[in-house]
């Protein structure tokens, strides 16, 4: 399309469109066709779940014993629980690679990875990968690894991320990912929570053109955990790195000589496959647990259904694989479907721009899912670097993290689909292991910026503060009624969490998200209601990085909130109060902003650091943050109640210092 007949088209589409069906070309050819297929698949999920899932489990994955029981849940109890597939005997890796190795597939791409760097490409075949992974297996166990016992990969964007993943699944370890870009605090803090004894790390990183000390973070962390008696590190970069003698063994020498056959172990189906950390409410990160049978189902049929995937497709997740997005898309959905799964080291803007689009075309990719906050930033770089890329493989684009606006859904839809593909927005976190929310490709009608339907078996609902019903229309908490085998199954050495989390009214588990419901039945989320802050589709604990805030000798109290980005979807503004005789000055704002970076990592970094004289608090002594979070946004005008205020002058002189900082 002609960039001024799309510039007209999406301001048609804004002005007069409420929906866009989907291409009758597509829906052909889908695994759902119509709205009828996914209402009556939909409809059989929920009124007879047992037999739903049984069938999906027995067709979709392999087993080496049948279950006794498909679902048992009790979200009532004082000890909430969520279980499927009791009795029932599988491996994680095997349905990976194994069942894959004896017909056509054998010889298919399992993984290929594009380093940053544009002339570093790996294919993994599934037999290739097979003996990789084996091999990292027999490894872990040469260290002492054993089933249940929990491993943290730090580790960037390379295929030896992917690999160790699945060979700890393959011996029954438990994974534990931590984002490589988190600092060493985080990483410390993870590695303790998860008792772990062997950590696996890369030397150096890319990024951007530059070299990450990724060992040197990890070193930082491990020297305050004694425990750690194990660290094996991969060479990503041919550059003198410093090891630990006693510790630190090269992944390299000890898998030249391990055996390339490993028998996977049989897990019962609600033993964990992994623990991943993820920011709440509370100041320390909680390690959500995911099992085995039902996450991998999960994962397995919304990889199907939600991106439609074909046997010949070539499937692009652009989220680091240390996110739930990158475990579920990356790794277990598409290898447990047999697909062809694209690793990507690098980030979207460097060398230039265009450096997605690039890859798009260099490798024919076919369902590409990405964040808002990407589409946004090469939504503002403009079409000149869509425009010399052939983007005609794309035949489905998929969107997570945020709720997108109609605006860059829109040129999503039309700059980078070209008005051919369908766009799937997918509501998920990382405590539901799948996605939840979606545009079911070719079966239902898209509106742009609403998640849209439920998947199988999900039963979304919007509630008041007094837990009623929400009435069409009425924004309130979103919450679900019932469990999905993709739900998570626990938190990591903190079983009250579970329940004060998640389900601190009994018979419903809180997302945390608010959202309301319209005539169609589509949800629209509008953002988190909880103390979570979500920059580019990354979650961040304002507690979290509050804790770091006051952690610094001059802070006295810190409050922090979300505040609107153009790129970023929410910045972080923090109010920081200081102690008597601390002179305010630039150099401290820096100082402390950089301060946060160190102790959770790049990506929690503040925006704005507003030093205030005084915070609003009620007379009870809670800080207002509602009034906060207004103040941050510039929405002044309606600050509605502030008689609750034990002081109300304090807000006058915050909106007076807002205005002079922006
Ligand atoms: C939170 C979960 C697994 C997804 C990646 C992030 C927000 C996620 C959407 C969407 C609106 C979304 C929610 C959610 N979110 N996807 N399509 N529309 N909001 O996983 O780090 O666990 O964060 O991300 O607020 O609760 P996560």
């Amino acid at each position: 399309m002609e960039h001024n007949t799309r510039a007209a088209f999406i301001r048609q589409m804004l002005k007069d469109e409420r929906s866009i069906e989907p291409s009758p070309e597509f829906s052909y050819k889908a695994h759902l066709k119509s709205r009828q297929d996914y209402d009556e698949l939909y409809r059989r999920s929920l009124t007879d779940p047992d037999a739903f899932w049984g069938d999906m489990a027995e067709r979709h994955l392999d087993w080496y014993r049948s279950w006794d029981a498909v679902e048992e849940y009790d979200f009532d109890a004082p000890r909430p629980f969520v279980r499927y597939f009791r009795g029932g005997q599988l491996n994680a890796s095997y349905n990976c690679i194994d069942r894959h190795l004896d017909g056509p597939r054998r010889n298919k791409a399992a993984l290929i990875w594009q380093g940053e760097p544009s002339e570093e490409v790996e294919v993994f075949t599934y037999q290739r990968l097979h003996r990789e992974v084996c091999k990292a297996a027999n490894v872990l166990k040469s260290l002492g690894v054993q089933r249940g016992d929990r491993v943290v990969l730090y580790l960037p964007m390379i295929p030896q991320l992917a690999i160790a993943m699945l060979a700890c699944a393959r011996i029954g370890a438990v994974h534990c990912v931590v984002f490589s870009g988190l600092s060493a605090e985080a990483l410390k803090d993870r590695i303790d929570d998860s008792g772990a004894r062997v950590v696996v790390t890369a030397n150096f990183g890319y990024r951007s053109g530059k070299i990450l000390r990724i060992k040197g973070v990890c070193d930082q962390a491990l020297a305050e955990c004694p425990q750690v008696k194990t660290c094996l590190v991969v060479r990503r970069i041919e550059k003198r790195t410093t090891m630990e003698p006693e510790r630190d063994v090269w992944w390299d020498d000890l898998t030249a000589t391990a055996s390339p056959a490993c028998e996977p172990e049989r897990m019962e189906a609600n033993e964990p496959l992994f623990v991943l950390y993820t920011s709440g409410s509370t100041a320390k990160p909680k390690g959500i647990v995911h099992g085995t049978g039902g996450y991998l189902l999960y994962a397995t049929l919304t990889m199907k259904y939600v991106f439609d995937l074909k046997e010949t497709d070539i499937h692009w997740c652009t989220a680091d694989a240390g996110w739930i997005t990158g475990h579920s898309y990356i790794v277990y959905g598409p290898l447990a479907s047999g697909a062809t799964s694209l690793m990507f080291e690098g980030v979207p803007n460097y060398p230039k721009p265009d450096r997605f689009w690039e890859v798009v075309e260099k490798f024919g990719v076919n369902l590409l899912y990405t964040a808002p906050t990407v589409v946004r930033s090469l939504m503002r770089e403009g079409e000149r670097w869509t425009c010399t890329h052939d983007l005609s493989s794309l035949r489905l684009l998929g969107s997570v993290g945020e709720p997108i606006t109609a605006k860059a859904w829109l040129w999503y839809y039309s700059a980078i689909g070209q008005g051919r593909c369908p766009v799937a927005d997918t509501w998920w976190q990382t405590e539901t292991g799948g996605v939840m929310i979606t545009t079911l490709p070719g079966a239902v009608d898209m509106k742009p910026g609403s998640a849209a339907l439920p998947f199988f078996g999900v039963e979304p609902k919007v509630v008041r503060s007094d837990g009623t019903p929400a009435a069409l229309g009425e924004p309130g908490s979103l919450v679900v009624t019932r469990p999905w085998p993709g739900m998570m199954q626990g938190v990591h050495g903190n079983e009250q969490a579970f329940k004060d989390v998640y389900f601190p009214t009994p018979g419903r588990y809180v997302t945390g998200d608010g959202a309301y419901c319209d005539e169609d039945g589509y949800f629209w989320i509008t953002g988190r209601i909880d103390d979570v802050i979500n920059v580019s589709g990354h979650r961040l604990g304002t507690a979290e990085i509050e804790s770091a805030l006051v952690s610094c000798a001059e802070v006295a109290e810190a409050a922090v909130v979300g505040c609107p980005h153009p790129v970023k979807g929410e910045g972080i503004y923090a109010y920081v109060t200081l102690h008597e005789g601390v002179v305010v000055s630039d150099e401290l704002r820096i100082q402390l902003a950089s301060h946060v970076r160190e102790v959770i990592g790049p990506i929690a970094r503040p925006d704005v650091v507003h030093f205030a004289k005084a915070l609003p608090k009620t007379r009870s002594g809670k800080i207002m943050r509602r009034i906060l979070r207004k103040i941050a946004a510039h929405q002044t005008e309606d600050l509605c109640d502030i008689s609750t205020l034990s002081e109300p002058s304090v807000v006058a002189d915050l909106i007076r210092e807002n205005e002079r900082l922006s």
